[in-house]
């Protein structure tokens, strides 16, 4: 008999990579997902630390789940509760002594373990299983191989995890651990094997992805940009992008390998959090804003269309009228293809929480306002212009509507094509295929567009009988 496992992810991409992986550990034991906590015999919460409504969300979705873990104990049933991620790996035991109800806890380090934890848990009703470490062994060694949903045309691939940046407010380092780059060999087989199963685009992910120095097949460590260029050699990966990148690592050879690669997206998410120098070297940021000026123009001149975007701190504790002035000054300098903005939100734990200066909660909501409305001019002004253009589309699902279909653009913008009547029966036949599209519409965040009559589907690199079925 199958099991229901319900998994509900939190925070970022990498909790999404991270989710999968547990879900395929868990599939010979005879999990299958259900996409309800109800009825459910394990639900993981996979959680995020990052911001305190982030962390608080978790114990509200406890409360929400105790009903149903009731519900399933008057059957005689058991209902296995786990918080794994970010807020397990911060909180650890205090998570249970807030909420009794949860049998297990575990960090993003340990869940290689879960088939021995769930044994455990299930063996011992109410004593909870604790599982935060960081463990010697490489947990990518235990992982089984990535297993893209079926269908899927598009994968996240983890090349490197943690953080040895400390930035004073953020809780990453502490939850994630020191950073920790996979080899390139497995890095390819994993692409590779991604490929065999229909995906056609990976996402390289790292918590600080180009700070990558994995080794290479020659023995010698390799950088990010060089790790790029295997995997643009991989057959079928026609598309790659990485996330999240820092100023102070982009270097040359990454650089270059947006001006070499043509299956490197011309997209670049490339946090820089404030404008102030100031504010920078609190946060110890270790550059200026006009560091990033020039790394940007560098970029620019080596793929001139690159879509940039940021994520921005507004209220960093004794960030000033004038200092906040200054991130307006650099947005406006830079011109975002948009962005992420967020209020300052002490983290236990970290330097910044302990810095006098904290800035009052209507002056940081009036400065995000006033921020985040120049960054949605600036992301409707990049899409506005794409109109009239033709641009390769990657076409990933069914869209809302009949005869719809859905994909992205080169610069990530999610592009929307009604299909005429006549073409709806070969609406399936899109998905996974790059097809010219010209750009009709730029609505909210979304582009409209028809198919170019003269754009004929780029053929698929893997026939899609003979996928392999996992
Ligand atoms: N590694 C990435 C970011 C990881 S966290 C980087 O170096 O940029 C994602 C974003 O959350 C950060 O870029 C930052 O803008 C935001 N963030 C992190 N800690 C925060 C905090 N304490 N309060 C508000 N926003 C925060
Ligand atoms: Fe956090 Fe800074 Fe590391 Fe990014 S670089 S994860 S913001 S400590
Ligand atoms: Fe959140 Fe952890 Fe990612 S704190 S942003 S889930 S690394």
């Amino acid at each position: 008999m199958t099991k229901k496992l319900h998994i509900k992810t939190y925070g970022c991409q990498m909790n999404v990579y991270d989710s999968d992986r547990m879900a395929e550990l868990l599939a010979p034991l005879g999990y299958g997902l259900t996409d309800t906590p109800e009825g459910a015999d394990l639900v993981i919460l996979n959680t995020c630390h990052i911001r305190e409504k982030a962390a608080e969300k978790v114990y509200s979705d406890l409360g929400r789940i105790r009903p149903h873990k009731a519900a399933k104990e008057k059957q005689g049933e058991r209902m296995i509760v786990a918080v794994a991620g970010c807020v397990a790996q911060a909180e650890g035991a205090e998570i249970v002594n807030r909420a009794p109800m949860v049998d297990m806890v575990f960090g993003p380090q340990t869940y290689h373990r879960l088939p021995e934890m769930v044994a455990k848990a299930a063996r011992a009703a109410g004593q909870p299983v604790l599982d935060t470490g960081f463990p010697v062994e490489d947990k990518f060694d235990r992982l089984p191989e990535a297993r893209p949903g079926t269908g899927a045309v598009t994968a996240f691939l983890t090349v490197q995890e943690g953080c040895d940046k400390f930035c004073t407010f953020c809780v990453v380092p502490y939850t994630r651990g020191a950073e920790f780059s996979r080899p390139v060999a497995r890095i390819l087989a994993e692409a590779r094997h991604l490929a065999a199963n229909g995906v056609r685009e990976v996402t390289l992910l790292g918590q600080n992805v180009n700070a990558y120095h994995g080794e290479g097949p020659d023995g010698r460590e390799w950088g990010l940009g060089r790790l790029i260029r295997a995997v643009a050699e991989v057959e079928g990966i026609d598309r790659i992008r990485y996330t999240t990148s820092h100023p102070r690592d982009v270097d040359q050879e990454l650089i270059n390998a947006h001006r070499d690669i043509p299956a490197l997206m011309p997209y670049l998410h490339l946090p820089v959090q404030s404008g102030s120098d100031r504010v920078l070297e609190a946060m110890n940021r270790k550059h200026t804003a006009d560091d990033y000026r020039r790394i940007v123009d560098r970029l620019r001149d080596a793929r001139p269309d690159l879509a940039l975007t940021s994520d921005f701190i507004v209220g960093f504790p004794g960030e000033s009228d004038m200092d906040f002035a200054e991130t307006i000054r650099l947005v406006t300098d830079i011109g975002y293809a948009g962005s992420f903005s967020f209020k300052y939100s002490e983290r236990p734990g970290t330097p910044a929480a302990a810095m006098g200066q904290q800035v009052d909660a209507r002056v940081k909501s009036e400065r995000l306002s006033s921020l985040q409305q120049l960054l949605e001019s600036q992301q409707a002004a990049f899409n506005a212009a794409t109109r009239g253009t033709i641009l390769p589309v990657l076409f990933e699902k069914r869209g809302r509507r009949d005869r719809q279909i859905v994909g992205r653009s080169p610069y990530l913008q999610p592009v929307h094509v009604d299909l005429p009547p006549d073409q709806a029966a070969g609406l399936d036949a899109h998905i996974g295929q790059i097809v010219d599209c010209r750009i009709t519409e730029a609505a909210g965040h979304s582009l409209f567009a028809e198919i170019e009559c003269s754009g004929q589907p780029r053929p698929l690199a893997v026939d899609p009988d003979e996928r392999i079925s996992a």
